[in-house]
């Protein structure tokens, strides 16, 4: 789907985005986020350059802000090509360590070697282009910084995926009605997942864009996964 019908999806269902994500995922999505602050890798006790891609309402700065062994060591770089999701974490999120930019990931605004961490949350499946934002994810990574992404994963267990999809295809468009107001954005978050490379296939392409130390873990049965892997030092 092109970016800027994606920008409008974001932008229809922005004041409702943190209720429906509690509703939708019974409050699951909050741990699989602590679970992903909690496997960053930070070496150096001097500020640390973040750059949180995709931020919307800014759930991953809230949960990185909570914890201790952040405290005042970073600078975060919150970007997203909406601002009406930006505005809601504007909201939530009050620190003076925190910028927060308008850019679409296919063409980030920042020089070359820049970030010791970038993180992703559910937001590289909504990339009109994943090899373009990859690339530029990796140009603007320090050598041997950490990128961290957690998405929507494929779930491998029969049972549950049976249960997964009759949930997602009926009860997940019927709540974004009656609760957003919005059938089809929720539609789109449904197709958006099924569309989505499975996590064999994203280590592949990770692989090929150059990271190295993949790793991945899946969170309830591969519903969600977290990737983790580094900047090569040659690249
Ligand atoms: C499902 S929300 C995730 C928000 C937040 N990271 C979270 O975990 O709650 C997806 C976000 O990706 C953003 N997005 C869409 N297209 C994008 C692109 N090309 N580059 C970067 N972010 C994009 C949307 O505007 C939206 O805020």
């Amino acid at each position: 789907m092109k970016k800027e019908n994606i920008n409008k999806i974001f932008e229809s269902v922005a004041s409702k985005y943190d209720l429906m994500n509690d509703l939708m995922s019974f409050g699951l999505h909050r741990n699989w986020k602590k679970k992903f602050v909690d496997l960053i890798e930070l070496k150096s006790k001097k500020k640390n350059i973040i750059l949180d891609l995709g931020c919307g309402t800014g759930d991953i700065f809230n949960e990185i802000m909570k914890k201790p062994s952040f405290h005042n060591n970073y600078l975060g770089c919150l970007v997203d090509p909406n601002i009406e999701m930006m505005n809601y974490g504007l909201k939530k999120l009050k620190s003076k360590n925190l910028v927060w930019l308008a850019s679409y990931g296919e063409k980030l605004p920042f020089k070359n070697n820049t970030f010791d961490l970038v993180t992703m949350s559910f937001s590289l499946r909504n990339v009109e282009n994943l090899n373009i934002t990859l690339n530029e994810i990796s140009r603007v990574l320090k050598k041997n910084g950490q990128f961290l992404c957690l998405e929507f994963g494929k779930v491998d267990n029969l049972a549950i995926n049976t249960i997964y999809k009759i949930y997602s295809d009926n009860f997940i468009p019927m709540i974004g009605k009656k609760i957003a107001g919005n059938k089809e954005a929720y539609e789109y978050l449904i197709e958006s997942i099924k569309k989505f490379p499975s996590q064999k296939e994203i280590c592949k392409i990770l692989n090929l864009k150059k990271f190295y130390k993949i790793n991945y873990y899946n969170l309830s049965f591969g519903v969600a996964v977290i990737f983790s892997c580094r900047k090569k030092q040659n690249s």
